[in-house]
Formats: structure tokens, C-alpha cells, sequence
């Protein structure tokens, strides 16, 4: 047993006692033993064996050579996908399938492999085959994943109308208010709060910017009994649905486990709440609806005529709130590390400010419109690049529900025959990779905003083909949408999956990171985070923390 109580041995101690079993077994219990001992080296040689002679069907996608059955490439591929991917595209191309705890996952690389799984057809690839057993425990039964794809692309239309240009007018100075009084009250920001231009203080820039995003989306989107019950039960209901949404229940859809039973508690008490406010409001007795996502659902019909029930209402709402938190919270997060990291970006995102919003007075500035938040080519520019290094979902799945052929311009075996994935296999789509693809971008995994100001240049170019507001459009029954699914820059996926919550994001973003600019110098000692991709969206590993100085005294109260 080593120091810290797990259970690692040392060779010599291990052989140590396989001897002293042996010389006090009698041989028949010694023969047992030595094949008990040698089984996982006789299914590795089996397993190798099998990969080595085995004749290749031809028409399938080469396998990732692995040690083990089952488990296959499971630990490289869950330690740094991203480096996994390249070493096997080195080694057999763009397509390839490895193994991931039993299941067949077959990887398309690049814009072309993007755009066979993004843009694949619903008869041969399903996101709710893939994705149900892991959203439907926290999201709630009749919404998203556990309904067919028509209905799901119906409530996207629904939540659109909620994301509405009014709406979003409404939230910036909302925005503004929630990250300025945290700054003014949490304990993170104490050296802030001291009004002292000298003193050095410190974050966790994670965790500040998880609470940040949380108060600022419930504020907003989620509405104010959301928000003030943010600082009671709600948050604690929501950690354990967190708690369920976790790479281990994607692989593992259900186990004995607490985390298991506290998600299923917290889902139900969840539901609850968020029915028991839309009653509320239904019969008067609350009249919080401002200009939240609940007042825009309520309004909502299908094509049948048929109303939103009050639990798909509520399964939707927490749909939402889990997709955008991970997601905004970690890109919001990497964004402030970069700019920390580089200080001539902070201080070019201060002067944007200053130059827009400035009053003349040092340090004071007028409330931002949400047109000239969106307006700001540096802040854009920041958050873009940081999405491009960092898009919190490096692997988009798919499960093929009938045999799909890999367009040979993709992948073939030779020149007259195609791979074919057969039903039952996963497909992954992978834009990290082609986000910080050398070949591609220059100078790939640097951070550098001015790439998004070359006219012309890869990025622009990416970013038309993403998201041109004159190109290609395709409406998949929630309102007409950029094709995208060939862009190598797709931190939003594309296709009939393509993310609702775009504009939104950006301007959560955008507003929290003018905000803590116009109050705060930032810095970052030794070096940008790796990335964690134990987590299910890539999160920096500790240490994170951000250093930052008040850049003006207090100015009573201005924002
Ligand atoms: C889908 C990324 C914020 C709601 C997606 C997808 C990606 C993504 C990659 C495609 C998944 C797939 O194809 O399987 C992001 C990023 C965000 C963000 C990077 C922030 C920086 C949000 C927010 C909301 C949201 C704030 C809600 C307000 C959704 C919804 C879908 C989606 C409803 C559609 C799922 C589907 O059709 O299958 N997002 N997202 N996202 N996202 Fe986001």
C-alpha cells in the first residue's frame, strides 16, 4: 500500500508475494495461480495478436492499435483528445475508428470530415442516439435528445424567439450590474474592494468566472426567481446535476453510485421549481417575467397547435442553463487568462473602452448598447481567438443508425472503393483539431487577436464560411442558418446541431469582460494553464490564478 492509502505496488514487493504464494500453495493451486496471474498478459497477446493477423475488411476505417480489448484507446484519447487525434492522423489519415470502452468511434478530421458529420443525414447519424443517455437524467423527459429530431429542432425555434434583439438590448447593463457588484462585494476581489491602486490581489479565474456566468444568465435568460434563488437551494441543486453531467455518465449512463442518485434528486426538485414558478406566474401571484427565456416559452405553440407543458418549459430551461454554463463560463475563463497573459491586450481592450465609452473623466465610462458591444473589433477579436485555441467541445458525436459511406475525397481505401461506418458505430467530428491546424493557421496554437484584422486573411476567410450573413443559408426548421459545416473554424458546431446560443454567449462574454477591463489591470505568472479534458468541457488545470490591481480609485459608484 503506498504512502497516500491507494493501492500501488512496487514490482519487487508484487513478485515478492507471488513467490511466497507459490512455495505454500500445493502445485495443482500453484498452476491456477500463475494463470490467474497471466490472464491480462495472455488476453494483451491475444488482443495484439488478433489486431496483427486479423485480415482487414477493406471497406472499414484502420483501427488504433490498442493493448487492451474493451478499453482500447480509452486513456490517451481521454487524457489530450487533441494529441491523439494527430498522432493517429499521422498514422492513418483522417479517418480512423479506436475503441472507447467498447464502443466503435469512428473520427472524421478536418473541415471535410467535419462536414461528414455535421452535415450528415438524419436517416444515417443520430445526436440523440449518442447523447440521450447522458441528458435526459439531467435535462428532463420531452425535451432535447429524448425527442425526435423535428421536435427538438422545434423548441430550438422556441428558445430563438426568447434570444430576441430586444432581449438582448435589455441584458448588457444587466450584465454590467451583476459583474460590478460582485467585484464590489465577493471576497475574491477583497484587494479591489480596499480602493488601493498599488496593492497586487488574486482570483481563481475558473471559479470566479463560473459564479460570474451563473449570476449573469440567471439574471438574464433564466429570469429573477432563478437568480434569487441563486443564493439559496438552487445553487446546491444544481451542483449535483452538474455532479451528473460528467464524462463518466456519458460512458457509463448508470451506476450505484451517490453522484448518480443526488442527480436524479436534484432533476426532480429542479423540475419542480421551475414549474411551480411558471404556475405562479400563470396565476399572477409572481409577476417577475421581465425579459426571460420563461415569458418567451410560455407564449410558444408546435406546428400542431399544442402548447409547451409546463414540465417541457422547465426540462428546456435547465437544458439551457447546463449548455451555456460549462461552455460560457470556460471561454469566458480562457479569454481572461490570454488577456492576463498579455498585457497589450488588456490595455488594448482598456482603450477600446476608453475611446467608446470614456466620459472624459479617467476611469469613468457611460453604459454600453448592446449594438456597440457588438461593434467592438478588439473585444470580438479576443473572445474569437480565444474560442479557436480553447472551444470548450473538442469532441462532437454522432451514432450511426445505418451504414454511411465516407465520400472517397475524404478517406478511401483505394481509388475505386469507399470506407463504409457501419450501423452502431459512433462518428466523431473533431473542430479542435482543425482550429489549430498548422497547416492552416499560422503560427497555430499562438494566441494573436490580430489574425481576425487581416483582411482576406485564414481567419476572415474561416469565419465567411462559418458565418457569412450573405452565404450559404440552410433552415433545418429553426429559422434559416450559415451552412458552416466545411468551415475549420466551428466553436459553435454547424449543422442542424448548430449551437442556439451563439449571440448570447458573445454577449455574456463581451459585457463581462469589458466590465472587469475597465476596472482591472490583469497579469499572469508562469505561463498559460494546460488543458484539462477530464472534465466534459476543456477546463484550464489549476494553477489559474489571475493577479490584478484597481486601475482607478473609486469612482462612487460609476460602472
Ligand atoms: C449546441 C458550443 C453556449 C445552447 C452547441 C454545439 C456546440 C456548442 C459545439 C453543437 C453540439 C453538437 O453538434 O452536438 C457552445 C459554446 C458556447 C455555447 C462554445 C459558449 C461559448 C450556449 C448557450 C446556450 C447554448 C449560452 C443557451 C442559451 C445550445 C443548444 C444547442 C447547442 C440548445 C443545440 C443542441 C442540438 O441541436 O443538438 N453548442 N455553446 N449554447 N448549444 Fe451551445
Amino acid at each position: 500500500m503506498a504512502a497516500n492509502g491507494s493501492l500501488i505496488f512496487s514490482a519487487d514487493a508484487w513478485s515478492g508475494y507471488v513467490q511466497q504464494a507459490q512455495e505454500h500453495l500445493p502445485s495443482s493451486s500453484r498452476l491456477l495461480l500463475i494463470g490467474l496471474i497471466n490472464i491480462p498478459t495472455i488476453i494483451v497477446l491475444l488482443n495484439v495478436t488478433w489486431q496483427l493477423i486479423k485480415p482487414r475488411e477493406r471497406s472499414l476505417p484502420p483501427v488504433v492499435f490498442h493493448w487492451f480489448p474493451f478499453i482500447g484507446s480509452s486513456i490517451s484519447y481521454g487524457n489530450d483528445p487533441i494529441n491523439f487525434f494527430l498522432k493517429c492522423r499521422e498514422k492513418y489519415g483522417d479517418v480512423f475508428t479506436f475503441i472507447l470502452f467498447g464502443r466503435r468511434v469512428t473520427v472524421a478530421l478536418g473541415p471535410k470530415g467535419s462536414n461528414f458529420v455535421l452535415g450528415g443525414k438524419l436517416a444515417q447519424m443520430s445526436a440523440e442516439e449518442a447523447y440521450t443517455h447522458l441528458t435526459t437524467p439531467v435535462f428532463g423527459k420531452d425535451v432535447v435528445y429524448d425527442v425526435p429530431n423535428e421536435v427538438l429542432m422545434e423548441q430550438k425555434k422556441f428558445v430563438k424567439v426568447g434570444l430576441s434583439l430586444e432581449n438582448f438590448r435589455a441584458y448588457v447593463g444587466m450584465i454590467e450590474n451583476e459583474v460590478t457588484t460582485f467585484l464590489n462585494t465577493d471576497s475574491a476581489f477583497r484587494t479591489f474592494q480596499m480602493d488601493d491602486i498599488n496593492e497586487w490581489g488574486s482570483f481563481h479565474s475558473f471559479r470566479v468566472l463560473a459564479e460570474i456566468t451563473i449570476l449573469t444568465a440567471s439574471r438574464t435568460l433564466q429570469g429573477k426567481e432563478v437568480r434569487n434563488g441563486l443564493d439559496k437551494t438552487f445553487a446546491q441543486r444544481y451542483n449535483d446535476l452538474d455532479g451528473g453531467f460528467t464524462p463518466i455518465n456519458f460512458l457509463f449512463p448508470n451506476l450505484p453510485l451517490e453522484s448518480y442518485r443526488k442527480r436524479d434528486k436534484a432533476h426532480q426538485a429542479m423540475s419542480d421549481f421551475y414549474v411551480d414558478l411558471i404556475r405562479k406566474r400563470k396565476t399572477g401571484e409572481s409577476n417577475e417575467a421581465e425579459h426571460d427565456m420563461i415569458a418567451a416559452l410560455m407564449q410558444q405553440s408546435y406546428k400542431n397547435g399544442r402548447e409547451l407543458s409546463e414540465r417541457e418549459i422547465a426540462h428546456i430551461m435547465i437544458a439551457l442553463l447546463m449548455a451555456g454554463q460549462h461552455t460560457s463560463s470556460t471561454t469566458g475563463t480562457w479569454t481572461l487568462l490570454h488577456i492576463a497573459d498579455k498585457p497589450e491586450v488588456g490595455e488594448a481592450l482598456y482603450k477600446e473602452q476608453v475611446e467608446n465609452f470614456g466620459t472624459g473623466i479617467e476611469g469613468e465610462f457611460r453604459p454600453m448598447t448592446y449594438e456597440e458591444l457588438k461593434a467592438l473589433p478588439v473585444l470580438d477579436a479576443v473572445i474569437r481567438e480565444a474560442l479557436r485555441i480553447h472551444p470548450p467541445i473538442h469532441s462532437i458525436m454522432r451514432k450511426v443508425i445505418s451504414d454511411v459511406p465516407v465520400p472517397p475525397s475524404l478517406s478511401a481505401p483505394s481509388k475505386d472503393s469507399t470506407f463504409v461506418v457501419p450501423k452502431g458505430y459512433f462518428v466523431l467530428s473533431s473542430p479542435a483539431v482543425s482550429q489549430v491546424d498548422p497547416r492552416v493557421w499560422r503560427d497555430s496554437l499562438e494566441f494573436d487577436h490580430t489574425r481576425w484584422f487581416e483582411d482576406d486573411g485564414v481567419a476572415q476567410q474561416a469565419y465567411k464560411t462559418y458565418a457569412d450573413e450573405n452565404g450559404e443559408k440552410v433552415d433545418y426548421g429553426f429559422g434559416a442558418i450559415s451552412k458552416g459545416t466545411e468551415s475549420p473554424y466551428q466553436p459553435f458546431g454547424a449543422g442542424r446541431h448548430r449551437c442556439i446560443g451563439e449571440q448570447f454567449a458573445y454577449l455574456q462574454i463581451g459585457a463581462i469582460i469589458a466590465t472587469i477591463v475597465r476596472k482591472l489591470e490583469l497579469r499572469l505568472e508562469g505561463g498559460m494553464p494546460a488543458h484539462n479534458y477530464h472534465t466534459m468541457i476543456t477546463t484550464p488545470k489549476d494553477p489559474c490564478d489571475i493577479r490584478y490591481r484597481r486601475r482607478h480609485f473609486d469612482l462612487n459608484g460609476s460602472t
